[in-house]
């Protein structure tokens, strides 16, 4: 019976005149992890934007904490009216397996709006780190293994998932000091109160030009135009040590279509809007397609990166429970 009323309700809110009208009011997007970090960077440029289609303000309400699943867990149960949003990262889909006992499935709590970019990741210290280059780092960071800490966002944070990965590649284990996001790492990394950490180039290419803190390589392919003095992995002794950091814009589960179709649409929208196409590419990163930035391929990514990381995270062996 509840699921008839469910459907009829759903029905009668996507006819109604007022439904029709939406947004009608402030949406808030949800970031799940502190102010100033890389996914809070990325949500204020797309929610600035996405503001400007939709005609309604899209406010930033960051909640930290638990490598971004307590943010994403507020989201789970919020009201699916379309007035609450989530923007997260790769932790998304991480988190399924570091995770056993989630608040939510992320298969089944979210629908889909659509992916936003996939940025790289860059090895970065503090500015009086000893070594010079990633082999006098790797070198440095075994031979110091007891002392060397590195900071991450939590169990689930992209920062995590890079450091287990470097851990993985020079089979050392080190100690981790874990923030609720990067953004407050980054100020005790420029302050000497942290060794190093594996962060976004949205949120470290400012301070890696400005020399604030010393950049030893990116997890791309090739050399980023936006840091075209910062060696690859590959180029510094970890060939394949490859990791981009893709982004993407959740409602609550039951969210009507309608609202749906015209969030995908203001987000493509934005991924097109040169002030967000030039931030991006100052920060090292580009927006998705506007075919990616829709809910069938958010859908599709989500699941195959779900699959992609749990034999990775099983074979490391670390669960946040
Ligand atoms: C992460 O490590 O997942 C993010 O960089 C955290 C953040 O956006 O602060």
């Amino acid at each position: 019976m509840k699921r008839i009323m469910t459907a009829a309700l759903g029905a009668a809110i996507i006819a109604t005149p007022a439904f029709a009208e939406y947004p009608e009011r402030a949406i808030t997007m949800v970031v799940p992890f502190s102010a100033g970090g890389p996914t809070d960077t990325v949500t204020r440029l797309v929610a600035e934007s996405m503001s400007k289609d939709l005609g309604q303000q899209i406010v930033v309400e960051n909640v930290g904490g638990a490598g971004g699943t307590l943010g994403a867990g507020k989201v789970a149960k919020a009201d699916a009216d379309g007035y609450t949003l989530l923007l997260h990262h790769i932790g998304m889909a991480t988190s399924a397996t570091l995770y056993r006992k989630l608040a939510y499935d992320p298969l089944n709590a979210f629908d889909y709006v659509g992916l936003v970019t996939d940025v790289p990741m860059v090895i970065v210290a503090r500015p009086n780190f000893e070594p010079a280059d990633l082999k006098g780092l790797i070198e440095y960071v075994k031979a110091n293994k007891d002392k060397v800490n590195y900071a991450n966002a939590g169990i689930g944070a992209a920062s995590h998932l890079c450091g287990m990965m470097f851990m993985s590649a020079i089979e050392t284990k080190l100690t981790a000091v874990p923030y609720k996001g990067t953004g407050p790492a980054l100020t005790d990394l420029m302050g000497g109160q942290v060794d190093f950490m594996c962060d976004q180039t949205t949120n470290t290419t400012n301070q890696i030009k400005e020399k604030k803190i010393k950049a030893y390589a990116t997890t791309t392919a090739k050399r980023l135009d936006a840091l075209p003095d910062v060696p690859t992995a590959g180029e510094g002794g970890l060939p394949g040590f490859q990791v981009g950091i893709w982004h993407a814009v959740y409602a609550p589960k039951g969210t009507p279509k309608a609202a749906i179709d015209k969030l995908s649409a203001a987000l493509q929208k934005a991924l097109k809007d040169p002030n967000v196409v030039e931030r991006f590419a100052s920060l090292g990163t580009v927006p998705v397609t506007q075919e990616e930035a829709t809910p069938a391929a958010l859908e599709a990514k989500l699941k195959s990166e779900i699959a992609r990381w749990k034999p990775v995270i099983e074979s490391a062996g670390e669960y946040a429970d």
